[in-house]
């Protein structure tokens, strides 16, 4: 195909200044996929620190609507809600609760910002056991946990949520929470699902930060076996027939290959999930150090665009979204 070669044909050309290789810039992020998760802890009535993840915060309930208009000044379009409940028990009933905190802090973010609200629906950061289900003899039971699931959807839709992001696994659990929303006039809420997860190392940080390391066991039974990539496009294929308006892939960096595929199979739009050990990982580096913060992080997020992402979740939404203000 190639006829002609060095020294006629010379890459470098198109590489001499930095207007001409923003010319021929391939990929181009902008603060418009970026969404920022937010951590709303029922417990606190100051923020707390996440150790493992230098700069970002747990907040109180008071804070969220002044923590949303700061995402909404850095230009980001959208938040996605995790809560920590006061306290947790074997059902994971603030999970579904009409006064619990996630739903609360919707209702906050949604009347002090225009900003597209996302929950984080699952159980894991509501149960005493740590699990995303219902827990039974030491197993995690699909069909019963997908009834918690309708209700956690519609309580969250109550509060106003734009967005339901059901992050647990289960099979079925995406058509369980369509059919709840309909049946209670929520046709207009979107369903993001976290189709392709796996059971990962990276969540670490995360699990620290809402307090939902399994007490018992691991999730490698309802999450993906990082060493599959046919399956995520059937796990997505089956969230999309059950009404799925968006997919994720979670993790995003070790996972580049299934972000790709997702975008080559389906047209929705493709969410990927930069985790709390992606974070990390960039943040102890670069407090060594040893890399640049900024760059990095550019570059990881401009690698999950370039293979596929539509829309990028990740810590590092506001300074990325100053940083994109900044640069040409
Ligand atoms: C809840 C959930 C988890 C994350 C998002 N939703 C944790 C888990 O599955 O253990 C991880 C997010 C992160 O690591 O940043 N199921």
């Amino acid at each position: 195909m190639m006829t002609v070669m060095f020294p006629e044909v010379r890459m470098r050309r198109l590489r001499r200044t930095p207007t001409m290789r923003r010319l021929v810039r391939e990929t181009i992020i902008s603060v418009d996929d970026l969404v920022l998760p937010l951590f709303v802890d029922d417990r606190i009535d100051a923020p707390r620190d996440i150790e493992a993840m230098p700069g970002v915060r747990a907040y109180p309930l008071s804070m969220m609507a002044d923590v949303a208009r700061d995402a909404e000044s850095a230009g980001l379009p959208a938040v996605l809600l995790f809560g920590v409940p006061m306290e947790k028990d074997g059902r994971g009933s603030q999970a579904y609760a009409t006064e619990g905190v996630a739903q609360r802090a919707v209702a906050d973010v949604k009347d002090a910002t225009e900003l597209v609200v996302m929950t984080d629906l699952c159980l894991c950061e509501y149960t005493s056991h740590g699990h995303c289900g219902l827990v039974d003899g030491g197993e995690v039971l699909n069909d019963e946990t997908l009834e918690l699931y309708a209700d956690i959807a519609v309580s969250q839709a109550d509060a106003g949520a734009d967005v339901i992001a059901p992050s647990g696994m289960m099979d079925g659990m995406v058509g369980a929470i369509r059919g709840a929303l309909d049946a209670n006039g929520y046709h207009g809420v979107a369903i993001m699902s976290y189709a392709a997860k796996y059971a990962s190392a990276f969540y670490g940080p995360f699990r620290e930060c809402v307090l939902s390391t399994p007490s018992f066991g691991d999730r490698r039974s309802y999450q993906m076996d990082p060493a599959n990539a046919r399956e995520a496009l059937k796990e997505m294929e089956l969230d999309l027939r059950e009404g799925a308006d968006m997919l994720m892939v979670k993790p995003a960096l070790p996972y580049l290959d299934i972000i790709r595929d997702a975008r080559q199979a389906f047209d929705v739009p493709v969410a990927a999930y930069s985790v709390s050990g992606e974070y990390s990982m960039i943040a102890a580096a670069a407090a060594n150090g040893w890399i640049d913060l900024h760059q990095a992080m550019m570059e990881s997020l401009l690698s999950i665009k370039r293979a596929g992402a539509d829309i990028i979740i990740t810590y590092y939404a506001k300074d990325a979204a100053v940083e994109l203000g900044a640069m040409r």
